[in-house]
């Protein structure tokens, strides 16, 4: 069998099959690594409840039986966007699953997509009746949304849990028991295993769990472990609008995809985010209507491969049409066929409201059809910044990261995209010191960042991750002291080609979106332009282009022109010339 239809069958189980009553089981096995017996009855610090503990302990007594794990692991869900969630047991009442006021502090690491997920996290929390709170000390939950991707954020992870034991064992005797949750990809990563290293963990609750974290806090009220760390084939939480957190925000991400089949052979995301799903377009279009609604001046789309969307909720377009990839690239997958694609979904998105500005992020190259570039390019409002994530300049190693593409056709997409939408702001990824990578791979690297000179950059040094196909077949044989010379060697080529691309702004005027103050002067201003470069520019009054003659003071989520007058590798700075609108303003050089 094809290693990746192995996986594929594999989480096909994982959502279908048995593994509904994995979370059970793993409740139980943790159980008894946790050292809580719970004929014994509750730790010490649960005592001063104890009327709560003793009719959870006799619910508990009268609770699942073998029968019970046979029945929910034989039936198969019928309604396949039904999140993966159970109802609760005979042994939890709907009100232990409630919050009961108890303050969650949420703590967010990794990439954008756990930012949104944290907020998808708190709005299931907050319907069961939580609080949340920004102060750590008077948090009686902390939920830790972690990251997988390199070996360093793990450990910054564990580094946190170490400082919040020692916080959890001077809590008073008068309080609830402190909980400690591991939400995300290190949880789905590593399961069980993070609760046998570290006993102060309660809960895990891997990405698409989340919808079950008030299940998992209520049996950790009792002082007992619990976990789901289930992958679903379908969840995208389409129906838990996130929370906006600051009333002030003028920008605001709307995820609309969720995992990755896309199987390069150094990253975790598939084994931590599961298989890819799209959430159906109504459901998008009516989260960033609200958006608009709210005043919200920009939005970015979000998903590990944002523009490989694929919405197949709605039959009459499941037609037997094959996907067109960017020219010279190839999947890992079998051809996908039919759904609402990327293009549609960016199409009527950007149509919702003509001053709000559109981004998506991370997209994969090979999905860059010439119909999503020609909308990019005629729509006002859909920025032309776009993120085209390289990884190697060397074909050979590309091949060795499964990336589906070589650096000919990498470069010939980038002078197509470049011709397609002229102006065009481009960022990547790349990584440094992939397995087997020779001293020429890395310099066509060099040489890849000197031929597209991106505006903006995201480098790392390679780090080997267990279950990827690196880790099976490749050897991680580049000594870590040279890894970081490659990775040093690149920031320092990538910011000298970044600040002359970013030069040829200087006397061009750009349409700037206003966040807020400047951090580093209480005088100036700052927000970003079309390709999403900050631009700093003084607070002074100015002229209003839609009302001659008013003079104005530039408030965040307004459009102002700013004329640039210098640049470094990741900053424009000018002065403003008015308040306008999107559709009014022209960037000009
Ligand atoms: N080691 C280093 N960098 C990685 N990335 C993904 N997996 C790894 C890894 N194992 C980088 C890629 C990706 C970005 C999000 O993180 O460049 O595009
Ligand atoms: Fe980290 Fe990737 Fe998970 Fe985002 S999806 S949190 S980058 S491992």
């Amino acid at each position: 069998m094809h290693p990746l239809q192995c996986v594929l069958q594999a989480q096909r189980c994982l959502r279908w099959g048995p593994l509904t009553s994995v979370s059970w089981l793993l409740l139980r096995t943790c159980r008894a690594h946790s050292g809580v017996r719970s004929s014994a009855g509750p730790s010490p610090e649960r005592r001063q409840e104890d009327g709560v503990w003793k009719d959870f302990s006799s619910r508990l007594a009268t609770g699942p039986t073998f029968q019970h794990f046979i029945r929910s692991a034989s039936v198969p869900q019928e309604k396949p966007s039904t999140p993966d969630v159970e109802d609760p047991p005979p042994y939890l009442t709907v009100d232990d699953l409630l919050g009961r006021q108890r303050k969650v502090y949420l703590e967010t690491y990794g990439c954008q997509m756990n930012v949104n997920d944290t907020e998808i996290a708190w709005s299931i929390l907050q319907k069961s009746g939580y609080l949340r709170t920004s102060n750590l000390q008077e948090a009686d939950v902390v939920l830790l949304v972690t990251c997988s991707i390199r070996e360093k954020a793990e450990q910054t992870i564990w580094n946190r849990l170490h400082q919040l034991k020692s916080l959890k064992s001077k809590r008073l005797r008068s309080q609830v028991p402190l909980r400690i949750g591991i939400l995300g990809c290190m949880a789905e990563r590593l399961k069980e295993e993070i609760l046998n290293r570290e006993k102060t963990v309660d809960i895990l609750a891997g990405p698409d769990a989340y919808r079950d974290l008030p299940r998992l806090l209520a049996v950790a009220e009792s002082g007992q472990k619990a976990a789901n760390v289930l992958l679903s084939m379908d969840e995208t939480y389409a129906d838990v609008l996130p929370v906006q957190m600051s009333p002030s925000a003028t920008s605001a991400f709307v995820s609309i995809m969720r995992g990755c089949d896309n199987m390069c052979s150094y990253c975790i995301v598939p084994f931590t985010r599961g298989r890819e799903r799209s959430r159906p377009v109504a459901s998008i279009l009516e989260e960033v209507r609200k958006l608009s609604e709210q005043g919200l001046k920009e939005v970015t789309l979000l998903g590990q491969n944002v523009n490989s969307f694929r919405d197949n909720s709605e039959v009459q377009f499941n037609n037997a049409v094959s996907t067109n990839l960017s020219r010279g690239f190839s999947t890992n997958y079998k051809a996908k066929q039919g759904g609402l694609r990327f293009a549609y979904l960016l199409d009527q998105v950007s149509r919702i409201d003509p001053e709000m500005r559109i981004r998506f992020t991370s997209p994969h190259p090979k999905d860059f059809p010439d119909e999503v570039l020609q909308l990019i390019h005629e729509r006002d409002n859909i920025c032309k910044q776009i993120h085209l994530p390289a990884q190697s300049g060397s074909s050979r190693v590309l091949e060795a990261m499964r990336r589906g593409y070589s650096r000919e056709a990498y470069v010939e997409l980038i002078h197509h995209i470049r011709e397609s939408i002229p102006g065009v702001s481009l960022s990547s990824d790349f990584i440094a010191g992939f397995c087997g990578e020779t001293e020429e791979d890395h310099l066509q690297t060099v040489s890849l960042l000197q031929e597209v000179q991106y505006n903006m950059g995201f480098l790392f040094a390679y780090s080997m991750r267990q279950k990827t196909r690196a880790y099976h077949r490749l050897k991680d044989d580049i000594p870590e002291e040279v890894k970081l010379r490659r990775l040093e060697e690149l920031i320092t080529v990538f910011r000298e080609e970044a600040t002359k691309a970013n030069k040829t702004f200087v006397g061009c005027t750009q349409l700037v979106l206003v966040e807020g103050l400047s951090k580093r002067s209480a005088t100036d201003l700052y927000g970003r332009n079309d390709g999403n470069l900050k631009v700093i520019f003084p607070d002074v009054a100015m002229e209003d282009v839609t009302n001659p003659g008013l003079r104005v003071q530039a408030q965040p989520g307004d459009y102002v022109l700013v004329k640039i007058t210098s640049a470094s590798s990741q900053t424009l700075k000018g002065h403003v010339l008015c308040r306008t609108t999107l559709k009014d303003s022209v960037a000009y050089c």
